[in-house]
């Protein structure tokens, strides 16, 4: 296998997009600390924002069932948490249903048919940035509403049409929400990218040029039309027509390639779950083209080979950072689009895979990413995010990761429509060995390439015991996302610890490249340094994530809101 790992690879950047990442959830002021789990008999909603889940709770009351109420959410959030909530992104969604089956929408954006594995390179060949992140070249198609809309047709109770389920959004756009928590945080740091956009800046700026304040109205009427319309005529009017044509109007006056073909050819796709076991509990997760169930499966594989309840503390994270380190060199060397590239899921997942990488760890000492070479034995097959998590009192359950990438996107709003435009195609590996905003380096399998999907680290995550919902789970946060569930699930299972105390817990992250432990600032000095003795490097930083999570226990549903950014809330009835 002929690779290039450390070639032109920038240590400094990816250091940089590590410790500012461009995303949604933000750690300021806020330590994790410990809070008490919501609990509730017959439904739980756990979201960024109070006034989206307390909408879900509401479908939830009114007999829906937890597809019913994502899709009531999703719509909701793009109103009145836009850094990520949106229908100018995409995402996935992980459902499992009372009857025993489970699946998933893929609703990740395109690339336009006109991007091709040069679009995000400089005259002189090198990846440039400033292409994938900042222009409307990063602008994929968007996913949202045809993946909400596919949702809701197939696994929604029949109880409510698309119309009732989009109406509060329709409302709050329409009437206005006040800026506070998160909103009010983000806007201002974010305000260099939407200012760019006159369109942009008529929503999210006051007329003095500053950002919309706490107390200060959001009123989006472009938005709610928009809204309206896919209310009254369903996905085609997003995809055709109007709104189709000023999207890709907007995109190509701002520079950009998107055509109301692209918009016209967009399909959201269900695809099978990715599956893995786990100390007796089953997961289900989301499969190519998000790297998250795979690294995840892969991960818990090699670390059920180990003790983790009876080891010390230090030593159980230092074997989970041996795993992380192997599942993320495989995931930038063998994942991609599977509509584009074959991806060797099933082996990658496999115990016995699991075995030959455990059998690379010496547990008493680091090993070097340089020394570690994606794929233990070689055999292959044929930055704004943001999670909510829903179970209903019928045993369905919905773990939804959606984004924009960066907050805000790529700071567009196509004029006239109220929809905040992503910028998702940084995501692919604009050059091999070129990381990403996220640090995150990639080969062949996530070039860029034409109506392709980029790789996602977005793991939605579904935990299983005796076939029934255990754990709802997962997380904003780019790379950090897949060791972020990693984290809770463990935490959860092996610790034993409640839902309040396993989100609040502090995280340590690696992702092979670059060289380094990231451990949050509550992890105690003594388990730094245990780990810088066995030979990690470990930096200190708040690792921006936010893992709103449901257990369920005898007593019923217990949600927790992530502390680490202002504004989550979980709600019950
Ligand atoms: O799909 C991905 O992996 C990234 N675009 C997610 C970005 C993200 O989580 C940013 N939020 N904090």
């Amino acid at each position: 296998m002929q690779r290039n790992t450390i070639g032109a690879f920038t240590a400094f950047a990816i250091f940089i997009a590590i410790i500012a990442p461009p995303c949604g959830a933000r750690a300021d002021n806020v330590e994790p600390f410990h809070t008490q789990a919501v609990t509730a008999a017959d439904g739980m909603v756990v979201a960024q924002e109070g006034l989206a889940a307390r909408i879900g709770v509401d479908i939830l009351q009114k007999g829906g069932n937890a597809v019913d109420a994502a899709v009531a959410v999703g719509f909701a959030l793009a109103v009145t948490y836009p850094r990520a909530g949106n229908i100018g992104g995409g995402g996935f969604m992980v459902i499992h249903r009372a009857s025993g089956d489970d699946t998933t929408i893929d609703y990740r954006e395109t690339a336009p048919a006109a991007i091709n594995s040069k679009s995000f390179l400089d005259a002189e060949g090198k990846a440039d940035p400033q292409k994938s992140r900042d222009s409307a070249l990063a602008i994929g198609v968007p996913g949202t509403v045809a993946g909400l809309a596919l949702a809701e047709a197939k696994y929604g109770s029949g109880r409510f049409t698309l119309a009732d389920l989009i109406a509060p959004a329709i409302a709050l756009a329409r009437d206005g929400v006040t800026i506070t928590d998160d909103t009010a945080d983000s806007l201002p740091r974010d305000l260099p990218r939407l200012e760019r956009w006159p369109s942009s800046a008529r929503i999210f700026l006051k007329p003095d040029g500053g950002a919309l304040a706490p107390g200060d109205w959001l009123v989006q009427p472009d938005l709610a039309d928009t809204l309206a319309a896919i209310a009254r005529d369903g996905p085609r009017a997003f995809y055709t027509g109007p709104t189709a044509d000023k999207i890709a109007a907007a995109v190509q006056a701002a520079g950009g390639v998107m055509t109301a073909e692209d918009l016209n050819n967009y399909h959201a796709v269900e695809r099978k779950p990715v599956r893995g076991t786990y100390r007796g509990y089953d997961i289900v997760s989301m499969p190519p083209p998000s790297s998250g169930g795979v690294a995840l499966v892969e991960m818990l594989n090699i670390l059920e080979g180990y003790d983790l309840a009876n080891e010390d503390r230090a030593q159980a994270l230092f074997l989970m950072i041996e795993a992380m380190k192997r599942a993320y060199a495989d995931r930038a060397w063998f994942l991609g689009d599977p509509d584009r590239v074959q991806v060797p899921v099933s082996y990658l997942t496999s115990k016995d895979y699991a075995a030959v990488w455990r059998g690379t760890i010496d547990p008493a000492h680091a090993t070097p990413a340089a020394a570690i070479h994606p794929g233990a034995v070689v055999r292959r097959e044929g930055r704004n995010t943001t999670h909510f998590s829903i179970a209903d009192r019928f045993g369905n359950a919905v773990a939804n990761t959606y984004t924009l990438n960066f907050s805000y996107g790529v700071g567009l709003v196509a004029a006239g429509t109220g929809i905040v435009l992503n910028n998702e195609l940084d995501d692919f590996a604009a050059k091999a060995d070129s990381p990403n905003a996220y640090g995150l380096l990639g080969y062949d399998a996530n070039a860029p390439g034409p109506n392709k999907r980029p790789l996602s680290s977005m793991t939605p995550t579904i935990v299983l015991k005796d076939g029934k919902p255990f754990l709802v789970t997962g997380s904003p946060g780019g790379s950090l996302i897949i060791n972020t569930v990693l984290q809770v699930l463990t935490d959860v299972i092996d610790r034993h610890m409640d839902i309040a105390a396993a989100v609040a817990a502090p995280r340590v992250h690696n992702q092979w490249m670059p060289d380094r432990v990231f451990a949050e600032p509550a992890l105690p000095s003594e388990i730094v340094a245990a780990l810088e003795a066995k030979g990690d490097s470990v930096v200190v930083r708040r690792l921006p994530t936010s893992a709103n999570s449901i257990l369920v226990t005898p007593a019923g549903f217990a949600g927790a809101a992530d502390p680490r950014t202002r504004g989550a809330l979980a709600v019950g009835y």
